[in-house]
């Protein structure tokens, strides 16, 4: 069943009387597990208040474009960055004119300029206002660029009118954001994800490590599952739920970590490679607890396998994906990368940048191929997922 596990879903709420039911919609959005952020204009506010949608999305509304106090917290721009998909319901025709101009006049329609998440919105007005040539013309205009509709529904309206412009139920448009997200794109391929650190052995009860969350890596599950592919995490330690639908198998090393995608090579299309695999490891694992004492301890390290090298090598190579994190000439090396591991994309991130990456909620890349690549701008780690699924759906031959 189509769900917004997860995904940041951020509601427009516009200043029709369909907005009451704004209130229920958030509800339906919650119940597909989405987490909900909600930005109203000064219309909306006539007709429903701030507090109600606070209380029910258990997020501050958003309201102002030129505010201090709103820009030194979740501002347009973080705003923008955060959604996975922006729903605007109700939208007026007042709303969906100026989206259609590329007007940026208050806090909803900025947003929606600045957003690279995908736009849906759900139409409320009167019948003889949504048949205006006018309204039909910015829809049009709209579904030219991308904007996808649910509704308007047609019956009895608030001003006694009968026809099509009553908004959508709220359980249909939650369904239809949900929808967005089920593109199918990878039906019927196998995919594999490794994700998460690795550890490294010292003695029974010490390891080496890193600092990878996972996030990135789970993410990418859930985008490819969404995508209607059979999708197997292969994971380092690491607190991220797993998604609905994926399986998933635990690792520790890296040599536990390559023998399980070995194994599973024969059942896979394509491979993504997201885990922060350890370069070296402790060359011996001590039988007992090694015991405090001597000022200096040294320890002999060997190289790890390079499961992502091992896997785009084998004689039954899938697409194979793997992840450059970079602090310099990020695109230079990350290309190298990709011919010398052999690889048929790369994803490549600035690691120097500390709002993105590791432990992060959002991420900034760049996907490259053979003879291409494309920029994929600070977004959320689901949004940057589904991007990537996207592109790997795309190219993969
Ligand atoms: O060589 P480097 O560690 O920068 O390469 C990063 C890419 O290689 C990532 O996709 C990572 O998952 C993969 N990798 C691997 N096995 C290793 C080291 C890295 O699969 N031992």
């Amino acid at each position: 069943m189509a769900h917004l596990f997860k995904r940041n879903v951020l509601l427009g709420v516009t200043g029709g009387i369909a907005a009451y039911k704004s209130a229920e919609l958030i509800r339906q959005l919650q119940l597909l597990g989405a987490n909900v952020r909600v930005i109203m204009t000064h219309g909306a506010r006539e007709f429903i208040t701030p507090l109600t949608l606070q209380a029910l999305s258990g997020n501050p509304v958003h309201t102002e474009l030129l505010d201090e106090q709103a820009e030194q917290g979740m501002g347009h721009i973080e705003l923008a960055r955060w959604a996975d998909l922006l729903l605007i319901a109700p939208a007026t025709a007042d709303l969906l004119a100026r989206l259609a101009t590329g007007r940026a006049d208050d806090l909803l329609t900025t947003t929606a300029l600045a957003t690279a998440a995908p736009l849906l919105v759900a139409p409320a007005m009167n019948q003889q206002m949504w048949r205006d040539q006018a309204t039909t013309d910015n829809i049009a205009t709209l579904a030219t660029r991308g904007v996808h509709l649910v509704g308007p529904a047609a019956g009895e309206q608030a001003c006694g009118d009968v026809g099509p412009g009553r908004m959508e139920e709220p359980t249909i448009i939650a369904a239809a954001a949900a929808g967005l997200f089920q593109s199918g794109l990878l039906a019927g391929k196998r995919v594999v994800i490794t994700a998460g650190p690795t550890r490294e052995a010292m003695d029974p009860v010490r390891y080496i490590s890193n600092h990878s969350s996972g996030k990135m890596g789970y993410a990418l599950a859930q985008a490819a599952v969404d995508a209607g592919a059979s999708t197997t995490l292969v994971s380092g330690p690491v607190n991220v739920p797993v998604p609905d639908g994926v399986h998933k198998v635990s690792v520790e090393s890296a040599e536990q970590m390559l023998d399980q995608c070995q194994a599973l090579l024969g059942e896979c299309d394509i491979f993504i490679a997201c885990a922060a695999v350890a370069d070296y490891r402790p060359a011996s694992i001590e039988q007992h607890k090694i015991k405090k004492g001597a000022e200096q301890l040294t320890l002999e390290l060997v190289r790890n396998p390079d499961i992502v090298a091992a896997v785009a090598n084998s004689a039954q190579a899938p697409f194979t994906v793997g992840f450059a994190a970079e602090t310099n000439d990020v695109l230079s090396y990350a290309r190298d990368k990709m011919q010398r591991k052999g690889l048929d994309m790369i994803v490549a991130n600035d690691v120097s940048d500390q709002n993105i990456g590791f432990n992060s909620d959002q991420n900034a890349v760049t996907v490259m191929w053979s003879d291409g690549e494309q920029a994929l701008p600070c977004a959320s780690k689901n949004s940057i997922a589904t991007q990537i699924v996207a592109l790997i759906a795309q190219n993969k031959p």
